[in-house]
């Protein structure tokens, strides 16, 4: 899918398409490089892929995957697992378009709400999820290894 014609050239560029077998080591790069666990490994990302993810997505531009997001749809609601973001390419919309074109095969799937948890320390992805209607629903305190919070974060599709 190319996105409209009002987005930035970088942005028109780019193919959502789900996540593939052949898809497995270049978003475990991803991963890894994005800091988000414990499935870093192509074996820890095929598993999440085949075991648990009902929806995963990705973001190609041209050859290179430079986004991932893997959703997983119980009865209506939805949990948003893993998304990450090229460090390289960052703040130019990928994010939030990869995860708007996730969140409607979710919706497609029966899903009328979206979850989440994340680290009150992950500031970039807390605007992520605020810029897209997100509320936060409840924090688990201390949830982290680090001692962070957890924030719950829940939105209607
Ligand atoms: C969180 C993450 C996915 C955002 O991806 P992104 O493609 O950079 O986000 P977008 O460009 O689509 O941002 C959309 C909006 O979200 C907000 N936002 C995103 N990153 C932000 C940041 N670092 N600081 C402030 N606001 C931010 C802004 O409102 C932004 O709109 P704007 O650029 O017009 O101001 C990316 O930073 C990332 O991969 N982080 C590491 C992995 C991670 O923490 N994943 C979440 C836990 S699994």
């Amino acid at each position: 899918m190319l996105i409209d014609d009002e987005a930035p050239p970088s942005l028109k560029r780019m193919i959502y398409e789900p996540l593939t077998a052949a898809h497995d080591a270049a978003v475990a790069c991803l991963a890894e490089v994005s800091g988000v666990g414990p499935a870093t490994s192509e074996e820890g990302i095929r598993q999440m892929r085949e075991r648990v993810a009902s929806e995963a997505w990705i973001a190609r531009d041209e050859g290179a995957v430079v986004a991932f997001a893997l959703l997983q749809v119980v009865l209506d609601e939805a949990e948003l697992h893993l998304v990450g973001v090229d460090p390289e390419r960052r703040r130019l919309g990928i994010g939030k378009a990869l995860l708007e074109r996730s969140f409607r095969a979710v919706g497609e799937r029966g899903a009328s709400v979206v979850f989440l948890e994340v680290s009150r320390a992950n500031v970039a992805a807390i605007a992520l999820y605020e810029a897209m209607g997100f509320a936060l629903s409840r924090v688990r305190a201390r949830y982290y290894e680090d001692g962070s919070d957890a924030l719950v974060m829940t939105r209607a599709l």
